[in-house]
């Protein structure tokens, strides 16, 4: 048997059909940037993810970017991230003149802590904190950092890529963020056919200055009271993706039944599941274990010899990143970040997995010696 890391056309019955004959309408009616669509789109994400304000925008990358400037994050100001992220959080600091600031994450939870942020801060004086919430979780100290930077008077912006339906404390991520940013990239829970993202906030300042910068700074059609760029969500994506919402709680669940099925059922002592905080409800977006790292070259060839696919999400700290000496304004260390680039291994999870499949993945990781 062949399982795949991830499979993203297992379509539920009718999604292709329907995306098709509502493309053609598109097409017909000329509905390329803008439209209704975008609007609507909007409209049932908020409802979806209980946030004040949504907005779609091109990319999760753009949606950090357009975030940081909307919150107030100008040239020379120093932001704090995670060194374990995606590299798109580094980046976007950098793209908007900002200086990027490291700061490592927890071996066990794999997140920032309230200690780290409290180093950090003291160290750095940081305008803002972009606080990345990994795998389908949540950070575990979110609500003692979000209150900790308040009191500091730092700007907190919540990359939540991989966190579209994840709660904490039941209750949204994404709605409990002053300011949080997503991806649907096609990978993600929530994926489109092709780029795009979201920014949703509780301050409608922030959402005014999101949709102008991410629209040519338009303040009217021929105004333009920002340089911002141009970020907009296109009707083709926002089609795809209000078609395909109405599938993601079903999406969700069969994710975390996968999730919790390994950490259930996985025995091999060579492998350390790691599961979100007892507060936080996942997603499902990735299975995360980690392994001895020296062990971990032989166990991802015995997968590939039975044709399991794998990740290593990530494979690298951001401050170790070629790219990243140029920038970088400085990090703290304790060497986590980049034991857990290294332990790190991801098994394969995604929706509609079949029970065939899971039960492969568990067979052949418990006979790996
Ligand atoms: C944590 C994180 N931040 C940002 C991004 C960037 O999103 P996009 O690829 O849509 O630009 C991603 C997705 O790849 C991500 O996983």
């Amino acid at each position: 048997m062949k399982v795949p890391f991830i499979d993203i056309l297992r379509y539920e019955n009718g999604f292709y059909e329907t995306v098709v004959k509502q493309t053609a309408d598109l097409i017909k009616n000329g509905h390329f940037v803008g439209g209704p669509i975008v609007g609507q789109f909007e409209k049932n994400l908020n409802t979806y993810t209980q946030a004040k304000f949504s907005l779609g925008c091109a990319n999760g990358t753009d949606a950090i970017q357009v975030a940081l400037r909307a919150a107030g994050v100008d040239k020379n100001d120093k932001v704090m991230i995670p060194d374990m992220t995606f590299w798109a959080t580094f980046e976007a600091v950098v793209n908007v003149g900002a200086i990027p600031y490291t700061l490592d994450v927890s071996r066990e939870t794999l997140h920032l802590t309230l200690a780290a942020v409290k180093e950090g801060v003291e160290k750095f004086n940081p305008k803002a904190l972009i606080l990345v919430h990994l795998y389908g979780w949540a950070c575990p100290e979110t609500l003692e950092i979000r209150q900790y930077c308040k009191e500091k008077n730092v700007l907190v912006i919540e990359d939540c890529a991989q966190a579209v339906g994840t709660k904490i404390n039941n209750e949204s991520i994404i709605a409990s963020a002053e300011v949080a940013t997503t991806s649907f990239y096609p990978a993600k829970v929530l994926g489109a056919s092709g780029d795009a993202g979201g920014i949703f906030s509780k301050s409608e300042e922030v959402i005014k200055t999101s949709k102008i910068l991410l629209n040519h700074g338009r303040t009217g059609h021929y105004d333009h009271g920002l340089i911002g760029w141009n970020s907009r969500l296109g009707a083709y994506e926002a089609t795809f993706l209000d078609l395909a919402l109405p599938h993601l709680d079903a999406k969700l669940e069969s994710r975390r039944a996968t999730c919790e099925h390994y950490r259930n059922n996985i025995k091999n002592p060579a492998l350390k599941f790691i599961a979100p905080a007892s507060n936080v409800w996942e997603n499902g977006y990735l299975s995360v274990a980690v392994m001895d790292p020296a062990a971990r070259p032989a166990f991802i060839e015995y997968l590939k010899a039975h044709d399991i696919g794998y990740g290593t999400v990530y494979p690298g700290a951001m401050s170790e990143q070629p790219g990243a000496a140029a920038h970088l304004g400085g990090k703290i260390t304790h060497g986590h970040a980049d034991w857990i680039s290294k332990a790190v291994i991801n098994l394969p999870c995604f929706a509609y997995m079949t029970k065939e499949e899971v039960a492969y993945v568990v067979n052949t990781v418990n006979a790996y010696k």
